[in-house]
């Protein structure tokens, strides 16, 4: 293949894996989304394999089958909640992938324009690579639980990463200085005290909060290609590298506002260590909780015309969502107006709630992202939570010294009424006590999620008209 081909595939692959992103910001596109991906890495793959600079074919074909085969085998299997864990593990690839490469090029004599850009080039390539690749290997093992989840916080920890970041950069002057290849061992200690750093900045993080350290890895390794990118003077992987370095930045920034954290905590460690943190009847409740029962919950549902589901991390839990769907059309078929409420850190993933909606065939256009709903709540009659807590506490706006102080909830207290179905009066994941307990129009459905709504099915179809 010629350069002007490559070029032009290399621009294809590219526009492809930008409709790939815009596709995948909505449940609607995602499918198509996710199609323009794998046709740009396709081309991306195909075009390199037949550029003027690959020879070796043999080893190109059997390194491709076995990497496709073990992909597309862990891919298949996954179950959504080990999904983060293998996405950490995917990104360790890259930054290994990055280390290696950058090692394999100064040994090759690879160059291209001037010496000195090649090698700082090379340098910060290494240096994310290495980052990416422990700090990645560390958030797995602690989401499959083989590492605590408990953060490491090391007295002068702070002073530690400072130091550990100043020797990489100071280890880039012999690196080079060095003629030829003789900076081989200021570039191998320097990936050594990265793969440290990378090691114990996610040490630090506290096992829960994971999930926001898995999105910030997948920015660094985003960053990590885009340096091979400039070292080996390919643009798709320059392209590919921002695109998702950034993507990976924004994702990260909209999980800590929405979870009303700093993201600079986020990047120098010790966040998630100092929040009381445990779902369970932590907090002391502070008022009276009113129950309903169930065939009083089944009399308000069957007379509301409007009605809003706000699920949380207890309906993942008891994998509910089939139920909640059946109860959809039911009162659908009653004349109501129901539409879903989507916290933007419902249950423990990005988009975990979305999920389940669509895999229990929810339609798209009745699921609502929180600010297209909180105006709607005042107009709504029954507001049904099934398993969230703190994505609904009241608290978050009005007590400066709750953890979660700040952070934008749902207002469903606004509505006539509001019905939680969970199975005790036990804190959410933030460990505090919720005031919408409390509340003159709030009742408690008490109950295992899925039992609950399954027999609200039940019982309104017996409910008459
Ligand atoms: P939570 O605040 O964790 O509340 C979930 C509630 O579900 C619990 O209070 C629990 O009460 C109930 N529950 C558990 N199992 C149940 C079952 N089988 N049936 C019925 N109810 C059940 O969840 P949320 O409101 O979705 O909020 C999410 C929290 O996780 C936020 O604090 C967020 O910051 C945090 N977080 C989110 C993410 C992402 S990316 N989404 C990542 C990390 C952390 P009972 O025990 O009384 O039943």
């Amino acid at each position: 293949m010629d350069q002007v081909l490559l070029s032009v595939s290399y621009i294809i692959a590219s526009i492809l894996f930008i409709m790939s992103l815009r596709g995948l910001s909505g449940q609607e596109t995602a499918q198509r989304g996710n199609l323009n991906g794998v046709i740009g890495m396709a081309i991306a793959v195909g075009a390199t394999a037949l550029s003027p600079s690959v020879h070796a074919y043999a080893l190109l074909v059997g390194v491709l089958v076995i990497g496709a085969g073990i992909g597309a085998v862990m891919a298949s299997r996954v179950q959504m909640t080990a999904m983060p864990e293998l996405v950490a593990l995917l990104h360790s690839f890259v930054g290994a992938a990055a280390v290696l490469v950058g090692f394999a090029s100064y040994l090759g004599g690879a160059e291209h324009g001037s010496r000195t850009i090649m090698l700082v080039e090379l340098h910060i390539d290494v240096l994310i690579g290495a980052i990416t690749f422990t700090g990645s290997i560390i958030a797995f093992l602690k989401l499959r639980g083989t590492v605590s989840g408990k953060p490491l916080l090391l007295p002068g920890r702070h002073l530690f990463n400072a130091a550990m970041a100043l020797a990489c950069i100071g280890l880039g002057w012999p690196f080079l200085a060095a003629p030829g290849t003789e900076g081989l061992m200021p570039l191998l200690i320097m990936a050594g005290v990265a793969g440290v750093l990378g090691a114990h900045l996610v040490l630090a993080i506290g096992g829960a909060d994971m999930p926001v350290v898995v999105s910030l890895l997948n920015s660094y390794s985003g960053w990590t290609a885009a340096a091979a990118g400039f070292m080996l003077s390919n643009d798709l992987l320059i392209i590919t590298g921002a695109l998702v370095g950034s993507s990976g930045a924004i994702l990260s920034y909209i999980m800590c506002k929405a979870m009303n954290r700093s993201i600079w905590n986020v990047i120098f460690g010790g966040f998630g260590g100092d929040q009381p943190k445990a779902t369970g009847p932590a907090a002391v409740p502070a008022g009276e909780v009113r129950e309903i029962g169930m065939d009083d919950a089944v009399a308000e549902l069957a007379k509301a015309r409007e009605v809003v589901i706000v699920p949380g991390y207890g309906m993942a839990v008891a994998r509910a969502q089939h139920a909640v769907k059946d109860l959809m059309e039911q009162l659908k078929g009653r004349g109501a107006r129901v539409r879903f409420a989507i916290h933007p850190v419902a249950g423990r993933l990005p988009g975990h709630m979305n999920v389940l909606l669509a895999e229990a065939a929810i339609p798209y256009d009745i699921v609502l992202e929180m600010e297209d709903i909180n105006d709607d709540l005042p107009k709504t009659d029954v507001v049904l939570v099934i398993g969230a807590n703190d994505i609904v506490n009241p608290s978050a706006e009005t007590d400066a010294s709750s953890p979660i102080y700040g952070m934008p909830v749902l207002q469903v207290w606004n509505s006539k009424l509001v019905v939680i179905s969970k199975r005790s009066r036990g804190a959410g994941y933030a460990g505090v006590d919720n005031p919408l307990f409390y509340k003159e129009n709030s009742r408690m459905l008490l109950g295992d999620a899925r039992k609950t709504m399954e027999e609200v099915v039940t019982k309104l179809k017996q409910h008459g008209r």
